[in-house]
């Protein structure tokens, strides 16, 4: 019988956590990078660079029979700096004529980026590996940052996802609603994906 776990990763846990998340890197980064490889360099670099906040730290495994397959990145404050390490380090993957020409996504993508409602609790990752999706675990990781947020007093939760994405039906089930939908015409060039959907999830 499979029994779902969790736990906080470790130090150490980073190159699985960058493979769970980004091993099968997603259509926008793909398109913004112009290849699936450089897009995997990239999101990898990114989970790796410690004050991104996308590392470790940050990181609930829902574990699998032994195994971590899902990442859960949740809380009340959580943020993503442009640094210049990254900046640096995205010149090196991407290579000086690409990166320039990616910055209209990173302003493209603040916008179509809605905000949470305040002091909500914001499930800002969620990747289960592509070998054990359709198994519960998103649902197990929802239900489970539910547990969380109710223990931090929160009254919504919410996350944001592009509006192409089928998780959306698995947010729905769990009792999240759009609640705005931003599209972008520069987002939309850059990575074929018309816009974002926020969604909330008020508990009772
Ligand atoms: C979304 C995701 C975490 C769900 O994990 P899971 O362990 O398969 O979750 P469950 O088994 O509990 O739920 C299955 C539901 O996930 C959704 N789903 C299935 N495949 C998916 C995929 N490739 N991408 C996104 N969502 C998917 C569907 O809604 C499915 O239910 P449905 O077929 O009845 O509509 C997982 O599909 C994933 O990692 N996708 C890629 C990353 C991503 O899109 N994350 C969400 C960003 S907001």
């Amino acid at each position: 019988m499979t029994q779902i776990t969790f736990r906080h990763a470790r130090h150490d846990e980073t190159g699985r956590i960058a493979e769970i998340m980004f091993g099968d890197p997603p259509q926008e980064a793909v398109r913004v990078c112009e290849s699936v490889e450089r897009a995997r360099r990239l999101c990898y670099m990114q989970v790796k660079t410690p004050e991104l906040g996308l590392g470790w730290d940050r990181t609930l495994f829902a574990v699998l029979d032994g195994d971590p397959v899902t990442v859960l990145q949740a809380g009340t404050q959580l943020g993503f700096a442009v640094t210049p390490r990254l900046i640096w380090q995205s010149i090196r993957i991407l290579g000086p004529l690409r990166a320039l020409r990616s910055l209209p996504y990173i302003s493209a993508q603040r916008r179509v980026n809605a905000p949470a409602p305040e002091g909500s609790y914001h499930i800002a990752e969620l990747h289960t590996h592509p070998d054990f999706r359709n198994r519960g675990l998103g649902k197990a990781a929802l239900d489970h940052a539910e547990v969380e947020a109710r223990k931090e007093g929160c009254s919504t939760m919410s996350l944001v996802t592009t509006v192409i994405n089928p998780a959306r039906h698995l947010y729905e089930r769990q009792g999240f609603r759009v609640v705005e939908t931003r599209t972008d015409e520069v987002y939309e060039r850059m990575t074929g994906i018309p816009g974002r959907n926020l969604m909330v999830k008020e508990l009772a």
